[in-house]
């Protein structure tokens, strides 16, 4: 019996989280949920698994909350205040922490659960792309265990041999290949992506999730923020690491070895495929996935991805290039530029203006060595942002 804390149990990877894990009692535990301040979300999740523990961010939703269970009379105690969550991916009875709190958000309690030294389904991804070494060497001094969740890095991850698994340079392979469906913009002209409004940002054709990495999603910045994950996570040169369209979404990554194998992870764009196989890994587990219909779906089909009209992969590949606090300046930037845009206070093609403009302000600087300096980087970088926010044509 696996015992579970769900950080962002409210959202899209967290409720697909608690449906695989519903559909085997005997395996998993909900002993802790966590969120940021839906309490009515958390409430209907802890009358359905009764976990030990509720955490929330918001205090003042963690009352309310409070107050809600007791009238219902749940024993779950709920807890507030970001330090919570920290403190629930640490617990001592708890064997596996699934990391799916949104952006920079999330780095604080996932760090939290690698010094814990628990199993960690990574899919908050923002948390190696700003603090990679950090974060690593937290899981190597705790003892913890990180498995994939990106459907593209648990595909990468499922058809590596087990030493490139750990990280350690993936002996024998000569490249990784990440998919990407192209997002909703696939065939738009850079001119048309300006006009784009938050709705049809968030219209991923394929996949259903959040807001933030929708819109990731439709300016291929994902894709830039999953080069970088993949580099820290497989360990591999940032030139043996490619991006390659697959609109269908149906192989979700590749890896090609020395000898000209190809080895490719397939399946339906659901995201409980791989929750289910991190959450069993070794064994499997059914994940209540449909099975995959390749005589349905006829064809699969591959096209290389456009740097001149979504520049943000290129800016996500030249701060993997320059590497020290570049990727967590870019993330920062991005996480602003998104919100921002989102609020309809910028136009979506500011995105990758702003945060291009944020990346060559700060210019080269070093890596933050404890979290502390990551936070302290992370805050200048957003600083800087807001600042750039106010330059941006109506
Ligand atoms: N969705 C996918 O298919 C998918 C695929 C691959 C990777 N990922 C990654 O998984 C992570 C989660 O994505 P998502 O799509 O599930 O996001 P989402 O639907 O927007 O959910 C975000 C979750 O994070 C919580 N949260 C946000 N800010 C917080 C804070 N300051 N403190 C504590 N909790 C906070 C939210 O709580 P409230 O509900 O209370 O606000 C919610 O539970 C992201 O890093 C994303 O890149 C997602």
């Amino acid at each position: 019996m696996q015992s579970l804390t769900i950080l962002g149990a409210t959202g899209s990877i967290g409720r697909s989280t608690l449906d695989v894990v519903a559909r085997h009692p005997d395996r998993y535990r909900v002993f802790a949920l966590a969120a940021q301040r839906r309490d009515d979300a958390l409430y209907e999740q802890c009358l359905r698994h009764a976990p030990r523990y509720a955490a929330l961010a918001d205090e003042p939703a963690a009352r309310r909350l409070a107050d809600r269970l007791a009238t219902a009379g749940l024993d779950t105690e709920v807890l507030g205040g970001p330090s919570a969550l920290a403190e629930l991916a640490a617990h001592e009875e708890v064997d596996t922490v699934m990391a799916a709190i949104v952006g920079a958000a999330g780095l604080a309690s996932t760090i939290a659960a690698a010094r814990a030294g628990k199993r960690i389904l990574l899919a908050n991804k923002e948390s190696l792309v700003m603090a990679g070494e950090v974060f690593l060497r937290a899981c190597r001094e705790g003892g913890a265990t990180v498995l994939p969740i990106d459907s593209e890095h648990n595909a990468v991850f499922q058809c590596l041999p087990s030493a490139g698994r750990a990280g350690c340079g993936c002996p024998g392979v000569r490249r990784i290949v990440l998919t990407a469906s192209g997002g909703p913009f696939r065939r738009a002209s850079f001119e048309q992506m300006g006009d784009a409004t938050p709705e049809q940002a968030c219209a991923h054709p394929k996949w259903s999730m959040g807001r933030k990495i929708s819109v990731d999603s439709a300016t291929m910045m994902n894709k830039g923020l999953e080069l970088i994950e993949a580099f820290h996570l497989f360990g591999v040169a940032a030139s043996r690491l490619e991006v390659l369209v697959h609109p269908q979404s149906i192989v979700h990554s590749l890896v090609e070895y020395e000898d000209g194998s190809v080895l490719a992870q397939m399946g339906n764009p659901d995201m409980r495929t791989p929750i289910a196989q991190a959450l069993a890994h070794p064994d499997r587990i059914d994940s209540g996935v449909t099975p995959l219909d390749l005589v349905a779906i006829g064809r699969l089909e591959f096209e290389a991805p456009d740097a001149q009209r979504f520049p943000c992969l290129r800016l996500a590949r030249e701060a993997l290039a320059a590497g020290g606090a570049a990727p967590c300046i870019l993330n920062a930037a991005n996480e602003i530029a998104v919100a921002a845009f989102l609020e309809r206070a910028i136009r979506f093609t500011d995105i990758a203006a702003v945060t291009e403009a944020v990346l060559h302000a700060v210019g080269e600087r070093r890596a933050g060595a404890t979290i502390d300096e990551v936070f302290a980087i992370d805050a200048e970088a957003r600083a800087l942002a807001r600042d750039r926010l106010g330059r941006c044509p109506a």
